[in-house]
């Protein structure tokens, strides 16, 4: 250990937790300055609380269904975070979207990752759209959270070269491969302190 403090996140996750998988391995080393100090989940019984599980981290789950309305969910999500003396949400594979209360728990304090190159094709099925829509290019998008879905500062994006036999699996698995990559690293830059924001800008700091 080099005796710095780690920074405590949350993971938000809705399913298989392959993201959540590469964040908690890259926890495990000794030098990583971020520590999962809870995994929340919006479903219950889904493989991502699993993961948690087996890494000793605790899994809470907040079911979208519980709550009258996504304000309500909201509060519950940040509240389970923040019990768990969480300071980011990092979002993986988190198919809900947190009402702008969240904002103002993490100010510039949530991440999301996303399979495809935003702007361009946002929401629950960035794949499958950039493959209808003929796209040579896709690829893995991270950012910071703003009021709009998909929408806040770009912290690293990479491209992924779409086949002529592409199925939405096949490209996504692909895609996979690389969000296993750079998550984790955003992840430490972000927890590092080694990102700032200037508007739609994020620079990347130190070494
Ligand atoms: C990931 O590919 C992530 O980019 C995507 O869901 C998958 C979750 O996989 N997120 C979105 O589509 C958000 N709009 P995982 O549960 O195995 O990490």
């Amino acid at each position: 250990m080099t005796g710095r403090p780690r920074t405590p996140i949350a993971v938000l996750v809705s399913g298989s937790g392959s993201n959540l998988q590469s964040i908690l391995d890259a926890a495990a080393g000794a030098d990583y300055p971020a520590e999962v100090v809870v995994v929340i989940s919006d479903r219950p019984g889904v493989k991502a609380l699993q993961r948690a599980a087996a890494a000793g981290v605790p899994g809470v789950v907040v079911a979208w269904g519980d709550y009258p309305d996504r304000d309500a969910f909201t509060v519950a999500v940040c509240d389970a975070a923040v019990a768990h003396h969480a300071e980011a949400l990092i979002l993986a594979g988190f198919m809900r979207i947190l009402a702008p209360a969240a904002l103002d728990r993490f100010p510039q304090r949530i991440v999301n990752i996303h399979p495809a190159l935003l702007p361009s094709f946002p929401g629950a099925h960035g794949v499958a759209e950039a493959i209808a829509h003929g796209v040579k290019l896709s690829g893995v998008s991270v950012h910071f959270v703003d009021a709009e879905v998909d929408h806040g500062p770009i912290i690293l994006q990479e491209s992924v070269p779409v086949r002529p036999d592409d199925t939405e699996e096949t490209l996504h698995a692909r895609i996979q491969q690389v969000e296993h990559r750079v998550y984790p690293e955003v992840v430490a830059a972000f927890a590092a302190g080694r990102l700032r924001v200037a508007g739609r800008h994020v620079h990347w700091e130190g070494p």
